[in-house]
């Protein structure tokens, strides 16, 4: 189903790939256009062949204060102005806490959460100077809730952009630009590739996921594009928890008890 109140021109982090493509997919489809912002430059020149003009493709990474600024100048330039930035953009280098370097540690959180506040800081700069107001979604995770094995710095820094998105709201609220988050449970995308080929986590993850799958993209696309869309016009500094079911279910199944 299509959205009219849909953003109509956004800035999506981590577009290439996974939910960030589905999010610039779901946005386009709904008769917007996106900067897709991303590191991987052949990756967001395959998805514009596949998604045409109105995916404008900008590589740069969010770790980098110049390269954001300038996918925000290019919404400016190319589209008139940025209604919306979806903060999607992930990586994760895991290991456990006792092995963990600095510099590993430093590569994860700088792009989780890090980038996020650079991203938001200059996007939200340009939606104050042309008055309009906007919105703002980050991708957030389950692990911002749940620790896991070997990602302190992930999940660290996932919860770190959950509470972000939060402060966020409060501070840019008076300007009319809401932020909220998104937090995904297991998605099936190349960053999750690792779980889903492993007959004996999806065991485990199947035991505990109500719904007994993992989400696809476009799961994850509809519900972020909805916060970022007039139809949420009331609602800012939420979390929005899309997982399937997964946080709900990990008590023991009591029915076979009672
Ligand atoms: N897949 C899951 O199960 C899952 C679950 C919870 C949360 N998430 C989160 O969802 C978001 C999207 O992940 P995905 O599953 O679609 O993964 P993905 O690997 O398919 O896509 C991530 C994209 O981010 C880009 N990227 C990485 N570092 C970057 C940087 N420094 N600057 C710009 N772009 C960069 C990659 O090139 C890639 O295109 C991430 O923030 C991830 O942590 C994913």
């Amino acid at each position: 189903m299509s959205n009219s109140s849909a953003p109509k021109r956004s800035i999506v982090t981590g577009a290439a790939s996974g939910i960030g493509y589905a999010i610039a997919e779901r946005l386009i489809a709904d008769g917007g256009s996106v900067v897709a912002f991303d590191l991987d430059s052949g990756g967001l020149d395959d998805a514009a062949k596949q998604l045409g003009d109105n995916y404008i493709a900008q590589p740069g990474s969010v770790t980098d204060a110049n390269d954001i600024q300038a996918a925000v100048a290019r919404a400016e330039s190319d589209l008139g102005g940025l209604d919306s930035l979806f903060n999607v953009a992930g990586a994760i280098r895991p290991g456990p806490i006792t092995d963990l370097d600095g510099e590993t540690w430093d590569f994860t959180v700088d792009i989780v959460l890090r980038g996020v506040f650079l991203c938001t800081k200059y996007a939200a700069q340009s939606m104050i100077r042309a008055g309009n107001g906007g919105s703002i979604v980050v991708v957030s995770s389950v692990n911002a809730h749940i620790p896991l094995y070997g990602g302190s710095a992930y999940a660290a820094g996932k919860a770190g952009a959950d509470m972000f998105a939060k402060n966020a709201a409060l501070e840019l609220g008076r300007h009319g630009i809401r932020v909220n988050s998104v937090l995904p449970g297991l998605v099936d995308t190349p960053m999750a590739g690792f779980i889903l080929e492993n007959e004996g986590i999806m065991a485990e993850f199947d035991a505990n996921a109500v719904l007994k799958r993992p989400a696809k993209p476009s799961e994850l696309a509809a519900p972020a594009v909805f916060l970022a869309s007039g139809d949420a016009s009331y609602i800012t500094g939420s979390s929005l928890v899309v997982d399937g079911g997964y946080e709900i279910g990990s008590y023991p199944d009591l029915s076979k008890y009672l």
